[in-house]
């Protein structure tokens, strides 16, 4: 099993996932916000790269079971129904409902890997089930943190750190790239206080001086969710028959 990690994705195209396993991580907060909304009970998220496009999205849908949302610079989009926080998602507002979501560099970097043979959302939520999953499925790993336009994010790249780390100790026959390897670096050094360590991050700090302190905390939990959100054909949706 070969593991890769990217730090962001710029470096790559569409057509480097083609038949690949891949993993998307924004921690902060798109992936999050996603294992959420899902685990209370959204029918499905469709990720898209624009804002235009997902006004034309929802606009075309059967409005009361979809949900326009997303963030710009951390807020709320006039006229969306949400933001991006995952404390909006809740049961009783996502329960069976069609989420439409437009993040920075969340959702830009789901498209890009729509090609994936198989593509995950990982977060610190859902760390351990997903990454069990992936020991299942014994496939090569390419592991896309989506960044901070552009930028390297310490908080997507911790997290799949704990993702190489964990794969390393299960799994005897693991190659690890040099990425994954300074990523699982990175997990030996922050691993002691992950919500300290990403309240500290470029993206915590502007999330707090925003007023979203409570989003970080809430991000920064250790593999609390069992589900795995599973991209196909333009939506995700929990993945069932594992
Ligand atoms: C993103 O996609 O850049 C993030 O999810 C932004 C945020 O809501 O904090």
């Amino acid at each position: 099993m070969k593991v890769n990690v990217l730090f962001t994705p710029l470096g790559v195209d569409d057509l480097y996932f083609k038949d690949k396993t891949t993993v998307v991580i924004d921690v902060l907060r798109a992936s999050s916000t996603i294992v959420t909304a899902l685990n209370n009970g959204a029918k499905e998220i469709i990720p898209v790269a624009g804002i235009e496009s997902a006004i034309k999205l929802s606009g075309g849908m059967f409005g009361g079971h979809t949900l326009l949302c997303g963030e710009r610079n951390t807020k709320k989009i006039d006229g969306f129904a949400l933001g991006n926080s995952p404390f909006e998602f809740t049961r009783e507002l996502v329960s069976n409902k069609t989420i439409v979501l437009y993040t920075t560099n969340g959702t830009k970097a789901l498209v890009k890997a729509k090609f994936s043979e198989n593509l995950f959302i990982g977060s610190f939520l859902n760390l351990n089930f997903l990454t069990n999953h992936l020991l299942n499925l014994n496939n090569n790993l390419e592991i896309v943190c989506a960044g901070n336009n552009n930028h390297f994010s310490l908080e997507d790249a911790l997290c799949a750190g704990f993702i190489c780390d964990k794969i390393l100790t299960k799994e005897k026959d693991v190659q690890l790239t040099d990425s994954a390897k300074a990523a699982i670096a990175l997990k030996k050094k922050y691993n002691q206080n992950i919500n300290e360590t990403i309240s500290e991050s470029d993206h915590g700090r502007i999330l707090i001086e925003n007023g979203f302190e409570k989003d970080i905390q809430y991000c920064a939990q250790n593999s609390v969710i069992d589900i795995i959100p599973f991209y196909n054909n333009g939506s995700i949706k929990v993945l069932n028959n594992l």
